[in-house]
């Protein structure tokens, strides 16, 4: 059967729903939203952090397994050096894998794959510290026996992980496409269409906020970077060190900063597309910010 179609199903799997569920509130229980957590997403980044730690200990089990198949006798100390660090990183890879996970709302598909993904990679963890064990015990032959019984979870995690990302734009900066048009000063709406505070317009096919907040006006793209939110349907808030008030994505409280579009709090990581706005008369012309 062909791998995709059997993620497809293992994504149907409600039996996983009840873990999903009780790992879900440790983890937002032991990680709430704030500075850690940022951290943990990327966003001093601007993008995921969890898949540039993934190659690190993916790295050094592949290297470790190498120097089991060709390194002989004197690549042992190296390996099992390698195998330990592998370990030591999991932690830290872990951590960022599921706070990006905890942040998919209500989005059961996602969410059950990324726990069998995690569930792969606990468990192919737990080969690869029996591993550095049995070397550091003088046997050899059995931790790279183990290595390799690791690799093969590793595999399954790391096939899995791929799905969530290049299949479910899990942690994809849902703007990557949008290009930041239009070049000049575009007619978008009165004045007066603006009482609420929030406006969606369109300006070049593009989606974008208006937005009126202590009597001066701001623009940004209208979609989320996280998971693609409707901007226009949150709220604005006053946390912004400067002063200059945040847009707070309705679906799972990302805050953009009304003066340049940037993240102020994740779990989004990239920032919106930043727009410059004026008001002629009683219209409201925006144009994108380069
Ligand atoms: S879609 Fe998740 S924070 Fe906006």
């Amino acid at each position: 059967m062909h791998l995709a179609r059997l993620v497809g199903k293992l994504e149907q799997v409600e039996l996983l729903d009840p873990a999903v569920d009780a790992v879900a509130g440790v983890v937002n229980q032991v990680l709430p939203p704030g500075d850690v957590k940022d951290v943990l997403h990327g966003k001093f980044l601007g993008h995921a952090l969890h898949p540039l730690l993934v190659a690190l200990p993916i790295g050094m089990n592949v290297g470790a397994l190498l120097l089991d198949l060709t390194g002989g006798e004197r690549a042992r100390p190296a390996a099992q050096r390698l195998v330990g660090a592998a370990v030591l990183l999991v932690a830290p890879t872990a951590a960022s894998g599921l706070a990006d996970w905890s942040e998919l709302g209500s989005e059961r598909r996602p969410k059950r794959v990324g726990l069998v993904h995690a569930a792969s990679n606990v468990v192919a963890t737990g080969f690869f510290a029996a591993s550095w064990l049995a070397r550091r015990r003088g046997r050899h032959g059995t931790g790279a026996a183990l290595a390799l019984a690791g690799s093969a979870g590793l595999s399954v995690g790391g096939y899995l992980g791929g799905h969530l990302a290049y299949s479910e734009a899990v942690a994809v900066n849902r703007n990557a496409d949008r290009t930041p048009i239009p070049e000049d000063w575009e007619d978008v709406a009165a004045a007066d269409d603006l009482d609420g505070g929030m406006l969606r317009v369109a300006a070049a096919g593009q989606p974008v906020l208006i937005a009126r907040h202590g009597g001066a006006l701001f623009a940004m793209g209208a979609v989320c970077s996280h998971l693609g939110g409707a901007l226009d349907e949150g709220e604005i808030v006053d946390d912004d060190d400067d002063g200059g008030g945040c847009v707070v994505c309705p679906l799972h409280g990302s805050h953009f900063r009304l003066r340049d579009a940037a993240v102020a709090r994740g779990p989004a990581t990239a920032p919106v597309l930043a727009f410059d706005v004026r008001q002629v008369a009683d219209r409201i012309q925006v144009r994108a910010r380069t």
